[in-house]
Protein backbone atom coordinates (compact mmCIF):
# COMPACT_ATOMS: atom_id res chain seq x y z
CA UNK A 1 0.00 0.00 0.00
CA UNK A 2 1.08 3.87 -0.88
CA UNK A 3 3.49 4.96 0.27
CA UNK A 4 5.99 1.78 0.18
CA UNK A 5 9.16 2.36 -1.75
CA UNK A 6 8.52 -0.65 -3.92
CA UNK A 7 5.32 1.32 -5.98
CA UNK A 8 8.39 3.94 -6.99
CA UNK A 9 10.60 0.92 -8.57
CA UNK A 10 11.48 0.83 -12.31
CA UNK A 11 10.31 -3.12 -12.42
CA UNK A 12 12.90 -5.73 -14.82
CA UNK A 13 11.66 -7.19 -18.14
CA UNK A 14 10.61 -10.66 -17.73
CA UNK A 15 13.23 -12.62 -19.84
CA UNK A 16 12.40 -16.20 -19.05
CA UNK A 17 8.80 -17.03 -18.99
CA UNK A 18 8.55 -19.67 -16.51
CA UNK A 19 5.65 -22.04 -14.51
CA UNK A 20 6.17 -19.81 -11.43
CA UNK A 21 5.43 -16.73 -13.25
CA UNK A 22 2.37 -18.49 -14.81
CA UNK A 23 1.29 -18.90 -11.69
CA UNK A 24 2.30 -15.57 -10.58
CA UNK A 25 -0.10 -14.06 -13.10
CA UNK A 26 -2.75 -16.27 -12.58
CA UNK A 27 -2.49 -15.31 -8.62
CA UNK A 28 -2.55 -12.06 -9.75
CA UNK A 29 -5.49 -12.45 -11.47
CA UNK A 30 -7.05 -14.04 -8.66
CA UNK A 31 -6.44 -11.02 -6.16
CA UNK A 32 -7.83 -8.78 -8.75
CA UNK A 33 -11.09 -10.18 -8.99
CA UNK A 34 -11.33 -10.68 -5.57
CA UNK A 35 -10.55 -6.84 -4.28
CA UNK A 36 -12.55 -6.05 -6.67
CA UNK A 37 -10.49 -4.23 -9.11
CA UNK A 38 -10.12 -4.22 -13.07
CA UNK A 39 -6.08 -4.11 -12.84
CA UNK A 40 -2.79 -5.42 -11.19
CA UNK A 41 0.10 -4.67 -11.75
CA UNK A 42 3.24 -7.06 -9.99
CA UNK A 43 5.44 -4.20 -7.75
CA UNK A 44 1.64 -3.82 -6.00
CA UNK A 45 2.46 -7.31 -4.91
CA UNK A 46 5.62 -6.93 -4.00
CA UNK A 47 7.44 -8.51 -7.01
CA UNK A 48 9.43 -6.01 -9.07
CA UNK A 49 8.73 -7.61 -12.76
CA UNK A 50 7.13 -6.10 -15.51
CA UNK A 51 3.78 -7.47 -15.18
CA UNK A 52 0.09 -6.76 -15.38
CA UNK A 53 -3.33 -8.00 -14.97
CA UNK A 54 -6.46 -6.43 -16.42
CA UNK A 55 -9.84 -7.36 -17.24
CA UNK A 56 -12.28 -4.03 -18.00
CA UNK A 57 -15.15 -6.11 -18.57
CA UNK A 58 -17.62 -5.05 -15.52
CA UNK A 59 -21.03 -5.79 -16.57
CA UNK A 60 -22.36 -8.80 -14.67
CA UNK A 61 -23.47 -11.28 -16.93
CA UNK A 62 -20.71 -10.14 -19.53
CA UNK A 63 -18.81 -13.11 -20.85
CA UNK A 64 -14.77 -11.66 -18.67
CA UNK A 65 -11.56 -11.27 -20.40
CA UNK A 66 -8.35 -11.49 -18.05
CA UNK A 67 -5.80 -10.04 -20.14
CA UNK A 68 -1.84 -11.36 -18.85
CA UNK A 69 0.73 -8.89 -19.75
CA UNK A 70 4.29 -9.71 -19.48
CA UNK A 71 6.73 -6.46 -20.69
CA UNK A 72 3.57 -4.41 -21.89
CA UNK A 73 4.59 -1.40 -23.78
CA UNK A 74 2.91 1.70 -25.13
CA UNK A 75 3.83 1.87 -28.97
CA UNK A 76 1.72 4.59 -30.16
CA UNK A 77 -0.86 6.84 -28.44
CA UNK A 78 -3.86 9.14 -29.84
CA UNK A 79 -3.76 12.65 -29.76
CA UNK A 80 -7.47 12.69 -28.79
CA UNK A 81 -7.30 12.82 -24.67
CA UNK A 82 -9.61 11.06 -22.49
CA UNK A 83 -10.72 11.59 -18.78
CA UNK A 84 -11.63 9.03 -15.97
CA UNK A 85 -11.82 8.87 -12.44
CA UNK A 86 -9.15 6.67 -11.13
CA UNK A 87 -8.52 4.38 -8.29
CA UNK A 88 -5.83 2.18 -6.83
CA UNK A 89 -5.59 -1.02 -5.02
CA UNK A 90 -2.69 0.27 -3.59
CA UNK A 91 -4.19 3.49 -2.58
CA UNK A 92 -7.57 2.35 -1.17
CA UNK A 93 -10.55 4.79 -1.18
CA UNK A 94 -8.82 7.50 -3.18
CA UNK A 95 -10.10 8.39 -6.23
CA UNK A 96 -9.27 11.43 -8.83
CA UNK A 97 -9.63 12.04 -12.85
CA UNK A 98 -6.61 11.73 -14.58
CA UNK A 99 -6.50 12.55 -18.09
CA UNK A 100 -4.17 10.34 -20.54
CA UNK A 101 -4.45 9.52 -24.42
CA UNK A 102 -8.11 8.26 -25.40
CA UNK A 103 -6.37 5.24 -27.43
CA UNK A 104 -3.11 3.25 -26.82
CA UNK A 105 -1.33 0.90 -28.75
CA UNK A 106 -0.02 -1.62 -26.46
CA UNK A 107 2.44 -4.57 -27.26
CA UNK A 108 3.16 -7.75 -25.04
CA UNK A 109 4.03 -10.99 -24.65
CA UNK A 110 1.20 -13.26 -23.26
CA UNK A 111 0.81 -16.17 -21.18
CA UNK A 112 2.37 -19.14 -23.57
CA UNK A 113 4.91 -16.52 -24.65
CA UNK A 114 3.24 -14.84 -28.04
CA UNK A 115 4.20 -11.18 -28.97
CA UNK A 116 0.29 -9.68 -28.82
CA UNK A 117 -0.58 -5.89 -30.48
CA UNK A 118 -3.86 -4.67 -29.49
CA UNK A 119 -5.08 -1.00 -29.86
CA UNK A 120 -6.99 -0.35 -26.28
CA UNK A 121 -9.59 2.71 -25.92
CA UNK A 122 -12.08 4.37 -22.94
CA UNK A 123 -11.65 2.55 -19.50
CA UNK A 124 -9.14 -0.16 -21.45
CA UNK A 125 -6.73 2.65 -22.43
CA UNK A 126 -6.75 3.88 -18.76
CA UNK A 127 -6.12 1.02 -17.26
CA UNK A 128 -3.52 -0.73 -19.46
CA UNK A 129 -1.35 3.03 -19.14
CA UNK A 130 -2.31 3.25 -15.40
CA UNK A 131 -1.08 -0.57 -15.06
CA UNK A 132 1.74 0.42 -17.48
CA UNK A 133 3.06 3.00 -14.96
CA UNK A 134 3.17 1.10 -11.76
CA UNK A 135 5.76 -0.93 -13.91
CA UNK A 136 8.02 2.37 -14.16
CA UNK A 137 7.19 3.40 -10.68
CA UNK A 138 4.34 5.96 -11.31
CA UNK A 139 1.00 6.51 -9.35
CA UNK A 140 -2.50 7.88 -10.81
CA UNK A 141 -1.68 10.54 -7.95
CA UNK A 142 1.49 11.75 -9.97
CA UNK A 143 -0.74 13.04 -12.37
CA UNK A 144 -2.53 15.39 -9.84
CA UNK A 145 -1.55 18.61 -8.05
CA UNK A 146 1.19 18.72 -5.45
CA UNK A 147 -1.15 19.62 -2.45
CA UNK A 148 -3.82 17.03 -3.59
CA UNK A 149 -1.46 14.60 -3.87
CA UNK A 150 0.38 15.25 -0.51
CA UNK A 151 -3.08 15.10 1.13
CA UNK A 152 -3.87 11.27 -0.42
CA UNK A 153 -0.16 10.79 0.50
CA UNK A 154 -0.71 11.77 4.41
CA UNK A 155 -4.23 9.75 4.14
CA UNK A 156 -2.51 6.38 3.27
CA UNK A 157 0.16 7.07 5.95
CA UNK A 158 -2.36 7.80 8.65
CA UNK A 159 -4.44 4.48 7.57
CA UNK A 160 -1.39 2.17 7.15
CA UNK A 161 -0.41 3.67 11.07
CA UNK A 162 -3.73 2.51 12.35
CA UNK A 163 -3.89 -0.99 10.24
CA UNK A 164 -0.17 -1.66 11.70
CA UNK A 165 -1.39 -1.19 15.37
CA UNK A 166 -4.51 -2.89 14.48
NI1 LIG B 1 -2.98 1.02 -9.53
Amino acid sequence: MHPDPRLKKLCAPVTDMTDELRALADDMLTTMYDAPGIGLAAPQIGVLSRLVVMDCIKEDGEKPRPLIMFNPEVIATSEEQGTYEEGCLSIPEQYADVTRPAEVDVRWIDREGNEQTETFSKLWATCVQHEIDHLDGKLFIDYLKPLRRQMITRKMTKLKRELARG
